[in-house]
């Protein structure tokens, strides 16, 4: 006799413990890709879910859940943190219990995940960062009681793209993702002035931007490769009473200030959102 489900959907069929699932896979996610691509991993059992269609190099794309096949070892959740609502029922009737869900949603706190996707077999949250895709990146990650296999199920994915930091509470994940997650803004942002002080200085504009960027590039390099402090790093390039001590004279009276205040902004950012999203799960329109 055919039993048929007449009361839901349909409960979700077998499980893949090797499958990844990219729910959104634009800028972010696609960044991951890259990397993992230029890494060399293994993305047969991936599937891009994305609702354009738009094929991801390298991904098995489809434009809905409901395509992408059995429920998945990790769904990696890659849209915006407004589409939660939209996106979440239909991929709570989807996930296995063996589905681990990794959000990358900014702002959006483990309890809110774990309200719209009980069944999930752990919630974690993982903020990366842009360079993720040159294999340079820097990744938060916070889970919920996670055991020993998912944490290393976890770690495994993530270790091809850079530094990954566990943390030990949502907060530490979010002031990480206001300094690093939003950190190639501000890096670029820096960049680009140095480039505009060079070019008001009558240097050619791609010569300026050149020399600003590969500053950066080699300082930063100096300062992986050494381990040496900052301090130490500005002092070898000042001489007491030289050129650079008169430009730091007026760089220290501004930057630590402003950074502070850049940083506090996106975490005051990251409360509003964080809130909205609460505010949605307990509207009365919500079941
Ligand atoms: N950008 C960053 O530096 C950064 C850093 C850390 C975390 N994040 C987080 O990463 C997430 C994505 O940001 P992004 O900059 O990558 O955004 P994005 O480029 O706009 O990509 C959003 C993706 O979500 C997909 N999408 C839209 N509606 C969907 C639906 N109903 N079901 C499934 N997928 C859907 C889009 O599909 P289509 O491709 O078909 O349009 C697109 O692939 C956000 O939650 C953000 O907070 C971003």
């Amino acid at each position: 006799m055919d039993i048929v489900n007449v009361t839901g959907p349909l409960p979700p069929q077998g499980h893949n413990p090797e499958g990844l699932w990219l729910v959104g896979c634009g800028n972010m996610a696609g960044a991951m890709v890259e990397g993992w691509r230029s890494a060399a991993t293994d993305l047969s059992q991936a599937v891009a879910i994305r609702p354009s269609g738009t094929p991801v190099p390298g991904v098995r794309t489809v434009r809905t859940v409901a395509k992408a096949g059995p429920p998945p070892g990790i769904a990696l959740l890659g849209f915006k943190p407004q589409k939660l609502p939209e996106v979440a029922p239909e991929l709570a009737a989807a996930i296995g219990g063996e589905t681990i869900v990794l959000s990358m949603l900014a702002g959006v706190e483990v309890e809110t995940l774990r309200q719209r996707l009980p069944a999930a077999a752990a919630i974690v949250r993982v903020m990366p960062n842009t360079p993720v895709a040159i294999r340079r990146g820097v990744i938060a990650v916070f889970g919920e009681a996670l055991d020993q296999a998912q944490r290393t199920r976890v770690g495994s994915l993530l270790a091809p793209l850079g530094y990954v930091a566990w943390c030990g509470s949502e907060a530490e994940l979010g002031t990480i993702g206001h300094v690093a997650g939003s950190g190639p803004a501000y890096v670029a942002r820096f960049i680009a002035a140095l480039a505009a002080a060079g070019e008001g200085k009558g240097l050619d504009p791609g010569l300026a931007l050149t020399i600003a960027r590969e500053t950066v590039l080699g300082t930063a390099w100096l300062a992986a490769a050494g381990g040496e402090p900052m301090a130490e790093i500005a002092r070898r390039v000042t001489s007491p009473d030289g050129t650079t001590q008169a430009g730091l004279v007026v760089l220290d009276g501004e930057l630590p200030g402003l950074i502070e205040r850049v940083v506090a902004a996106a975490g005051r950012r990251s409360a509003e959102l964080a809130a909205d999203a609460r505010a949605i799960d307990s509207s009365p329109a919500h079941p």
